[in-house]
């Protein structure tokens, strides 16, 4: 089953939105398997966003995931990459469709609330930073079957 690392960032932390992001992907069916709440570290910071690392945008990228906690998370299902991405919206709120969690909570690029692996192999790569083997629990949902067939 695939698994993907979510976070909310520092804004959504301090906007009081942690509750409301992750209500909407456990209404979506993704099943919840790792949490908790943290502060990333600079080091963190650059491992985590290190292929952004020439972008003109990188320290302002880095300043903001560091200036306070957020909530790290990893989330489970058939296809767990695209079914949050599309859950999350385009990067830019400004562009993010009605209804997705930036383009109904969200106004600005460098304030966009959540983050989402954006393929299989980023998600494999972010989740061993963010999280031990360990703290990645397996474990079944008594709705299971009335949520995948
Ligand atoms: P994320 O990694 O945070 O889930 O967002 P994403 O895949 O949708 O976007 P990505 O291209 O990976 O960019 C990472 C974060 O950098 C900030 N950004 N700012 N000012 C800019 O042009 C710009 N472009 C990207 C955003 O906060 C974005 O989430
Ligand atoms: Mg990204």
């Amino acid at each position: 089953m695939e698994q993907t690392l979510v976070l909310v960032k520092p804004d959504g932390v301090q906007r009081g939105l942690t509750g409301e992001i992750i209500g909407r992907l456990e209404r979506r069916g993704l099943k919840l398997v790792a949490m908790k709440l943290m502060q990333v570290d600079d080091a963190l910071a650059h491992r985590h966003y290190g292929e952004h690392v020439d972008r003109p945008f990188f320290a302002g990228l880095v300043s903001f995931i560091t200036s306070g906690p957020v909530v790290a998370m990893a989330w489970e299902a058939n296809n767990a990459v695209e079914i949050v991405r599309s859950t999350m919206g385009a990067t830019n709120p400004a562009n993010a469709a009605p209804g997705t969690i930036r383009g109904d909570l969200g106004v600005d690029i460098g304030r966009n609330l959540i983050h989402g692996s954006d393929s299989p192999e980023s998600a494999a790569r972010e989740l061993a930073l963010f999280f031990k083997p360990e703290e990645i629990l397996s474990y079944s949902r008594s709705n299971d079957g009335w949520i995948v067939e």
